[in-house]
């Protein structure tokens, strides 16, 4: 059984599939691993890492490998060598690469796509989105911090108060979450809002304050597997009246507003950002998904009105020690669970296998992709 962890193609990608610590652990399962040389350069790994934690390091390790492990799904020609029906392990983004999905069929490999890992309990541990959202949410705030030009808590000098920061968080998933308790950390006036109504307690815990709205239904409790679904016009409008309202006496604004398999949600117009005052700050962490912010560019800072938006595709990769640790635990995490000791490899079918399992026996293979 060996395992082949990729150097990423892709650019501004900083992560890596698998680092010294989880290199051991695949080892002490039984594994052989190699490891591309330079893999680890982004986030700090040296090749010499790797190899003091018993992996290969050489060019052609895809050759012979039975599964493969990278951050971003590898373009088909990366993984020449590996064994027909290889498992190709990562974030593959199934919808917007369905071309490249294909292609891992019709060379006969198994695609397992980790951002489709099921929202239960067991599988917690193996979730790349909630790790690396986690992340983001952090680097969002501090970035957005870094872009403001004025500080987030309130001051008393003798020259005179320096004001907190007003910090308003919108979607209050992980990656939200993560922005509210962070922005409290540095001292600033933290509110949040979110469709689902279960988030509502999440927020006052953290000691920010929710902004809902109240007069048309949100989403009680949770959709399917605890997504957001789209919501009603009526919903919109409402939402965009109190947003407008609200979003007037903010500072820095946090988006990070998805549904599953949709373009993200317009939250923030330009004309709302028009009344936000010159110097306020928007970090749109859905600018990949098509962004919640109106003029949001995908790695840039763009500047309307005098307010400055951050669009970054890729913000874990901001963090590539930390994202590329926790990404490499998921894998990890999720490969020991379905390892079988008699096999000497990991074994998978249960509803986890079809979840993720996008190709198989050289077809495209996953319900939720064939009908997407
Ligand atoms: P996400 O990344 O899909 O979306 C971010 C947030 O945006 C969500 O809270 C969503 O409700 C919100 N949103 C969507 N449309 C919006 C709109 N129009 N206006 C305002 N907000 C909007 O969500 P994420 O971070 O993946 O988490 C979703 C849920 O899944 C959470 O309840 C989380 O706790 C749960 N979860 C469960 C896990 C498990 O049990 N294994 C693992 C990770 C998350």
């Amino acid at each position: 059984m060996k395992i082949a962890v990729l150097k990423e193609g892709a650019a501004g990608e900083t992560r890596v599939a698998a680092t010294p610590e989880t290199v051991k652990k695949f080892i002490a399962l039984g594994a052989s691993v190699a490891v591309e040389p330079g893999a680890g350069a982004g986030a700090s790994i040296p090749d010499a890492d790797y190899a003091a934690a018993g992996a290969d390091v050489a060019a052609g390790a895809t050759q012979g490998a039975d599964i493969v492990l990278a951050v971003q799904g590898p373009e088909p020609a990366r993984l020449a060598g590996a064994n027909p029906g290889a498992w190709i392990v990562a974030g593959l983004d199934p919808t917007g690469q369905r071309a490249r999905v294909d292609a891992y069929a019709a060379a006969g490999f198994e695609a397992l796509a980790m951002e489709w890992m099921p929202r239960i309990t067991r599988a917690q541990s193996m979730d790349i989105l909630s790790s690396q959202s986690n992340l983001a949410g952090y680097k969002a705030v501090i970035e957005a911090a870094n872009t403001y030009g004025r500080a987030f808590p309130m001051m008393m000098t003798a020259a005179g108060t320096v004001s907190a920061a007003k910090v308003f968080v919108m979607g209050v998933g992980v990656a939200g979450l993560q922005a509210i308790a962070t922005a409290r950390r540095l001292g600033a006036q933290v509110s949040a809002t979110d469709v689902r109504s279960a988030t509502r307690e999440q927020i006052q815990s953290l000691g920010a304050k929710p902004i809902f709205v109240e007069s048309v239904k949100g989403i009680e409790g949770e959709g399917a597997g605890g997504y957001a679904t789209e919501m009603s016009e009526e919903y919109q409008k409402a939402q965009a009246e109190l947003v407008s309202s609200h979003i007037a006496r903010q500072d820095i604004v946090i988006t990070t507003a998805l549904i599953p398999g949709r373009a993200a949600p317009r939250l923030v117009s330009d004309a709302q950002i028009a009344a936000m005052k010159p110097g306020s700050v928007i970090y749109d962490l859905a600018v990949a998904q098509g962004g919640n912010v109106e003029g949001s560019v995908a790695d840039r800072v763009t500047e309307k009105h005098g307010v400055k938006i951050i669009g970054r595709a890729n913000t874990p990769a901001a963090l590539a020690a930390d994202a590329s640790a926790l990404f490499s635990r998921n894998l990890y995490n999720f490969l020991s669970a379905f390892w079988d000791k008699e096999q000497g490899k990991p074994v998978l079918d249960d509803e986890i296998g079809s979840a993720i399992r996008l190709t198989r026996g050289g077809k495209v293979v996953s319900e939720r992709l064939l009908s997407a």
